[in-house]
This record gives structure tokens, C-alpha cells and sequence, in this order.
């Protein structure tokens, strides 16, 4: 069989699995025990299919590979060292049918006893959460989803088990007919009555909302009362902290968003600045965030990068103007990677000024978005109209002479700067480039 890799969407369905028998088994061994329900039917058959799942995970895993040091490791030799020295016994112990070969020798064992054996399956829970650690890094899902979802089971499963306990405790007590249950007079109620009643009571007195309307009759259904009071206290302000800070981090770069405006507006307003400015401030950030999502901010990691992880960055996020520029279609993969992380962004309102005839030039711009109008101030002829894929600019660069016209945005535009000495850089290395662009500018340069 060959070697799985640990990322492959086989193994993100496979432990999903994992996680699903996991849950089943957090539900039911606890439930079972407590409320002494049978072992047989429905119950027979769910157990028999997690076990199989949780027996073929233990071979399953001598043939997923694993990642060391960023490098994928697939020598079997080393899996299952690997694996035997970290997982592989405490999976063993957890899925071991301990209490099915019971079953088998002795016919009649009450059900609550073969609920017993299982419960070496509640181990699997280390696994999971090591699974959800590996969701959050690796899932091409929001991390805080998978933190908020994990949070979430793990408050319902601690609900769900002391429930269990207090249920197991007042049944216990029942006999010396002194306990929560017979108070309640729910001794004779149903199974399903009876669960609610002490998830309800395990969830209030976990949330320290406490009715009172079930209350612990003897002293140990009072000491287990006060124990899980003093847990409910330190998990629920546990848990607030982390639904908080889950809430606020789910949409991070929105929030970061807003409070940039919230501090610009706040600026404007202080220094007066006239309503229509303000206006236009905010349009500005609008489009920036409608359609950039405001790239000024992250962008700001990338340089921290190994170059060639932060050229494949950039090619990945400049995918749509190297495609749109017929300049680059056909140029070497070399000149692309050296000119895409020397782009730099800039998003420009309507009718802006990007150039004025007649000035210094020290740089060149490529259109990605919007649409630009050069034409002369002084005659007031417009020579071209310029939309997405299109660059402007280049003549004073190549030439080292002024600006030859004034190029004004007509709409928004998303456009990328290329400086001068960065381009005098390309040209040198690349004389290709320099040629197509040479022969454009003196088109341009004809036509004026
Ligand atoms: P540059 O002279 O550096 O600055 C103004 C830019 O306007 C110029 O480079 C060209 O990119 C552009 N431009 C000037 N004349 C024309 C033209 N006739 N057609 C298209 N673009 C032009």
C-alpha cells in the first residue's frame, strides 16, 4: 500500500470519521452506564461499526506518512517508528472490543457492565483534539470556525457527562430513598425525562444560573453539587474569554478594517475637515475594502518571508494583472518572478491626477482595475484612453526625459507601481522586456 500523506483530503474525511466514533462513544458509554440502559439492538450495531472504524484507524495509521520539518516523510521504516513510539498504544487500549469478546463468552452480562469495558474508548479523545489542532493549521477553513466548533463539543460533551454523574449519583442514593430523583419524583419517569432533567440541571449549575428547582437531597449529591459549581465558575469564564476573543478574530481583517476607520473618521471630524472631503475619504476605503480587501494591510507580512516563498505569494496574488498585461503573457518565468514582488500596489479615486505633463517621472504604473485618460494640458488633446492590462509612464523612465503628457483616473483604479530604479534593474536583465516596451513607447511618442 503506499505511503497517504497526512494533508490529502482521504485523511481529512478519514479522522472527520474518527472524530464523529469518537463523539458517539463520549455520548453513549457515559449514558449507558448511568441510566443502565441495555447494551443490545441499535446499541450492538453502532458499537460494532465504531469499533471497526476505530480497529481499521490502528493499521490505517502505519500507512499515513507524516511531516517533519516542513518535509514529508514517506520511508515506512520511519512511520512506524514514528508511530509505535507516539500514538500507536494508546489507540490500542482505546479500541481493544474488550467488551465484546464479554459479550460473547458470557451471554447474559447486564448491559451497564459491558458500558464499563468501553470505556477505555473515551482515550480516543486526545487524538481528536490533536485532529482539531491539525484542522486549524491545515482545513481551508476559517481556524476560528474549527476553534469556535471545538469549543463548542467540548462544552456540550462536559455538560453531557456530568448529567451522566448526576443522574448515576441521585440513582444511587434512590435506594436509601433519599435523593434528588425521589424529590423530583422522577424514580419512575422515563429515560428520556430523566436525562433532561439532569442535563438541564448539570448545564444551569455549570452556568452558576442555578433555579434551584433540583437540589442536592444528601451529602454527597451536596459535595458533587459544590464541586461542579466551583468547575462551572472557572470554565464558564474560561469559556466567555474564548468565545470573545473566537468572535472578534473571525472576521480579523474586518475588524482591523473597521477600527481604521473608526480612527480616521474620528481624526476628521476633530480637525474639521470639510463634509465632502470626508466623503470622499470614505468612498475611498469603501472601494478599498470592497475590492481589495485593503492589500496595504496584508501585505505588511510578507516581507518577513523567505524570497521564495514571498515571490509564489506575490505570483499568486498578482495572478489577475499578470494575466490581464500582454506584455507579461508570453515573457520567461525568471523576468516574472523578479518583476511581480517589485510591483507595488495603489488604488487611486476618480480623477486623479497620476502623472503631470511636463514634471519628473520616477515610475511606471500597470492597470489592473479602472480606467486612465492621457492627454496634453496644454492643448487639451487626449491621446488614449488606457483600461485594465495596459501600462503608462514609461517614456520619461526610458528615455530619462520629462512627463510627455498628463494622465488623469477616470473611475477608480487599482493600478501597480513599477519605480525607476527597479525598472532600470529589469531592463538590464531582461532586454527582451526593454525592446516591447521601447517599441510601444515610440508608437506612443508618434502619435502625439
Ligand atoms: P511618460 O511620458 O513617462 O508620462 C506620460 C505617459 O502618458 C507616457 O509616459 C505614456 O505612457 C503616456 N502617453 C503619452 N502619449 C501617449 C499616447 N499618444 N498614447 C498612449 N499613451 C501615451
Amino acid at each position: 500500500m503506499q505511503t497517504i500523506h497526512p494533508e490529502s483530503k482521504f485523511v481529512i474525511v478519514w479522522e472527520s470519521l474518527i472524530v464523529l466514533v469518537t463523539l458517539y462513544n463520549y455520548i453513549a458509554v457515559p449514558f449507558r452506564i448511568a441510566f443502565k440502559t441495555s447494551s443490545d439492538g441499535i446499541w450492538l450495531i453502532l458499537d460494532i461499526i465504531s469499533d471497526s472504524v476505530l480497529i481499521a484507524d490502528i493499521f490505517l495509521r502505519f500507512h499515513i506518512g507524516y511531516i517533519d520539518q516542513g518535509a514529508f516523510i514517506d520511508d515506512k521504516h520511519k512511520i512506524h517508528q514514528n508511530y509505535c513510539s507516539k500514538d500507536f498504544k494508546i489507540n490500542l487500549i482505546a479500541s481493544l472490543p474488550i467488551d465484546i469478546i464479554i459479550r460473547i463468552i458470557f451471554y447474559t452480562t447486564p448491559g451497564y457492565v459491558i458500558s464499563i469495558l468501553r470505556l477505555p474508548r473515551l482515550l480516543r479523545g486526545f487524538q481528536c483534539l490533536g485532529i482539531f489542532r491539525r484542522w486549524e493549521n491545515n482545513v481551508n477553513v476559517n481556524p476560528v470556525v474549527i476553534r469556535m466548533i471545538n469549543l463548542v463539543v467540548i462544552i456540550f460533551l462536559i455538560d453531557h457527562c456530568v448529567a451522566c454523574l448526576w443522574f448515576f449519583i441521585g440513582n444511587v442514593a434512590t435506594i436509601s430513598n433519599q435523593s434528588w430523583l425521589t424529590r423530583a419524583s422522577l424514580q419512575d419517569a422515563s429515560t428520556t425525562t430523566q436525562y433532561m432533567k439532569a442535563l438541564y440541571w448539570s448545564i444551569t449549575t455549570l452556568t452558576t444560573v442555578g433555579y434551584g428547582d433540583i437540589t442536592p437531597t444528601n451529602d454527597l449529591e451536596i459535595a458533587f453539587t459544590l464541586v461542579i459549581m466551583f468547575l462551572g465558575v472557572s470554565m464558564y469564564a474560561f469559556i466567555i474569554g474564548n468565545v470573545a476573543s473566537l468572535i472578534a478574530n473571525l472576521d480579523a481583517n474586518q475588524g482591523r478594517f473597521r477600527e481604521k476607520l473608526d480612527q480616521i473618521q474620528a481624526y476628521m471630524r476633530e480637525r474639521r475637515i470639510p463634509s465632502y472631503l470626508q466623503q470622499q475619504v470614505r468612498d475611498y476605503y469603501q472601494y478599498m475594502w470592497e475590492y481589495s480587501h485593503d492589500a496595504s494591510m496584508e501585505l505588511d507580512f510578507l516581507d518577513e518571508l523567505p524570497h521564495s516563498i514571498k515571490t509564489r505569494i506575490y505570483l499568486h496574488l498578482h495572478q489577475e494583472l499578470l494575466e490581464k498585461v500582454p506584455l507579461f503573457k508570453d515573457a520567461d518565468k525568471g523576468f516574472i518572478e523578479d518583476l511581480v514582488i517589485k510591483l507595488k500596489p495603489r488604488i487611486l479615486p476618480p480623477n486623479d491626477y497620476i502623472i503631470r505633463e511636463e514634471q519628473l517621472g520616477h515610475e511606471m504604473y500597470f492597470i489592473k482595475r479602472g480606467e486612465v485618460i492621457a492627454f496634453s494640458e496644454k492643448t487639451g488633446r487626449i491621446y488614449r484612453t488606457m483600461t485594465a492590462g495596459m501600462f503608462f509612464g514609461e517614456i520619461a523612465l526610458l528615455y530619462s526625459s520629462r512627463r510627455t503628457a498628463s494622465v488623469k483616473t477616470q473611475t477608480y483604479c487599482e493600478l501597480f507601481v513599477l519605480y525607476k530604479d527597479d525598472f532600470d534593474q529589469v531592463l538590464e536583465n531582461y532586454p527582451r522586456f526593454w525592446e516591447k516596451v521601447k517599441e510601444i513607447a515610440e508608437q506612443r511618442f508618434q502619435t502625439k
